[in-house]
């Protein structure tokens, strides 16, 4: 079976601090990085979600505008990370306050656990995600 030439994907606002309910379409190749949303368009110490055929994505932004993507998906029992609180490098899940470490999807300790994460950038304002790379759910 041959994988599909291209897969469309939607970005749509999914932050707590920010509702913002605009959603944009876009496609992503297969092969490489694909935009997805401008910086600006994610809320500050919040995030967009990204809906591919793969599941949800979170792209969270930090207060010194780094990106980070991790599935939207608490380790604990999951529950919405984009809906969560982005603090330094982790964000606080909205329904039982575990911290998961934006870097690497980690939970942060005494709590166990990993949500995947997702190689993301941004170039001349832009976020890029590379979704071609994640296997089927
Ligand atoms: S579902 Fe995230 S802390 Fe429980």
């Amino acid at each position: 079976m041959s994988l599909p030439e291209r897969v469309a994907v939607t970005v749509a606002g999914g932050s707590a601090v920010h509702h913002d309910a605009s959603a944009a379409t876009t496609e992503i190749n297969v092969d490489g990085w694909q935009k997805v949303c401008a910086l600006e368009a994610i809320p500050m110490l919040g995030a967009r979600v990204v809906k591919s055929a793969q599941g949800n994505i979170a792209v969270f932004r930090t207060a010194d505008d780094a990106v980070f993507a991790l599935d939207d998906k608490c380790p604990h029992k999951g529950g919405p990370l984009s809906q969560g609180i982005v603090f330094g490098r982790k964000v606080a899940c909205p329904l039982h306050n575990w911290n998961i470490g934006l870097e690497d999807g980690n939970a942060v300790a005494p709590d166990k656990g990993c949500t995947r994460s997702h190689p993301v950038k941004v170039e001349d304002g832009a976020v890029f995600l590379q979704v071609a790379a994640l296997p089927p759910q």
